[in-house]
């Protein structure tokens, strides 16, 4: 018995797993139930009694030989595999990483900033979250404007003198506050309203708008300022119209159409067969605006206008739903660009 453990001994330290099947047929030769220490546990009521506490001992000590030199040839073939996994062909071809792009919106933003910025406009920007002041009173909102309204706007409930902008044109109020005309500036940023989601509104949207204050600034100058952005950003043969409207913070207000893109104003079912599409609404400045922004509205005019991004990208790529801008759709926003 003895000398048969001495001899399993000196192998089961030799041994060196070259693969997995060769460990697996060690762990069944030594370790497993049927293995060869296993037999010997089996003899050992064979041996004589004076020998047992050794016998017992050398026993012992085999299985836990066997064990260890088992664990110890499975960790290397696991850390040989892995390397497997590790090793890297430098002359394999790279993996196409795709790259982000712009959105639609971003686009589009980019696009209209750079019209107005060839014109001397400067952009300008101011708090999403905005005090009664500068998003209503300043602007000539009368107390019991239906904007003022819970319905309309995201009121914060602690300080109802604090809310979500519903227009960039708050930035333009501190702009004038903290400049001297002429100020030439259009504002871009993410407008609030509460409003139920649908294809042709969300509660977030985003708007340019543009303000313009010097001496002798007329109605005719908003005009060709506004022609000019709609040529630039529909085309060369794009005409515009005024219609009447009304802000409280301008006097007289229009709003502007544009002829369909589409359909050259003959008319088609993105005009509603009309010929003209709307994008903006614009005006000059109220005198009590300026006064409200320490401007002298004896010596100085403005105008204003103010437009949804949204609105003018559904337009330029005809997209019927409002609602896939804020859905990060990939198949929906890889068509803007080939940058994917
Ligand atoms: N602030 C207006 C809006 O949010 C847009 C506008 C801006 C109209 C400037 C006239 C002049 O709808």
């Amino acid at each position: 018995m003895k000398t048969k453990i001495q001899e399993l001994h000196s192998k089961i330290e030799k041994f060196v797993a070259e693969n997995n099947e060769s460990l697996e047929n060690f762990r069944l030769e030594f370790l497993s139930k049927k293995g060869k220490i296993q037999s010997l546990f089996a003899d050992f009521k064979d041996v004589s009694k004076e020998e047992k506490p050794l016998v017992g001992q050398l026993l012992n000590n085999l299985k836990n030989v066997a064990s260890e030199r088992y664990e110890l040839m499975k960790s290397k073939m696991t850390t040989a595999e892995t390397q497997e996994v590790d090793y890297v062909d430098l002359s394999m071809s790279a993996d196409f990483e795709p790259i982000g792009a712009r959105h639609p919106i971003s686009l589009v933003r980019k696009e209209i900033i750079e019209i107005f910025n060839r014109i001397g406009f400067v952009i300008s920007e101011g708090p999403e979250i905005e005090d009664d002041f500068h998003n209503f009173t300043a602007l000539n909102f009368p107390e019991e404007h239906p904007a003022r309204d819970m319905q309309d706007t995201f009121f914060v409930q602690k300080n109802p003198d604090i809310a979500l902008r519903t227009h960039t044109s708050s930035v333009q109020v501190r702009v004038m506050e903290n400049q001297k005309p002429p100020i030439r500036t259009i504002s871009p940023g993410r407008v609030f309203r509460n409003e139920a989601i649908s294809a042709r509104a969300h509660c977030i949207f985003h708007q340019i708008e543009g303000l313009y204050v010097d001496t002798d600034v007329s109605f005719a100058d908003l005009k060709q300022t506004l022609m000019y952005f709609a040529k630039e950003m529909f085309g060369a043969e794009t005409k515009i119209r005024f219609r009447p409207s009304y802000f409280p913070f301008t006097e007289p207000s229009a709003e502007m159409d544009v002829s369909c893109n589409i359909c050259g104003g003959k008319g088609c079912n993105v005009c509603k067969y009309s010929g003209w599409l709307e994008i903006l609404g614009c005006g000059m400045v109220d005198p009590n605006v300026l006064k409200n922004c320490n401007i002298n509205p004896e010596t100085y005019t403005g105008f204003a206008f103010g437009m949804g991004i949204e609105r003018i990208t559904m337009l330029k790529y005809q997209v019927k739903d409002l609602r896939f801008f804020f859905e990060n759709d990939l198949r929906f926003l890889k068509q803007f660009t080939g940058a994917f």
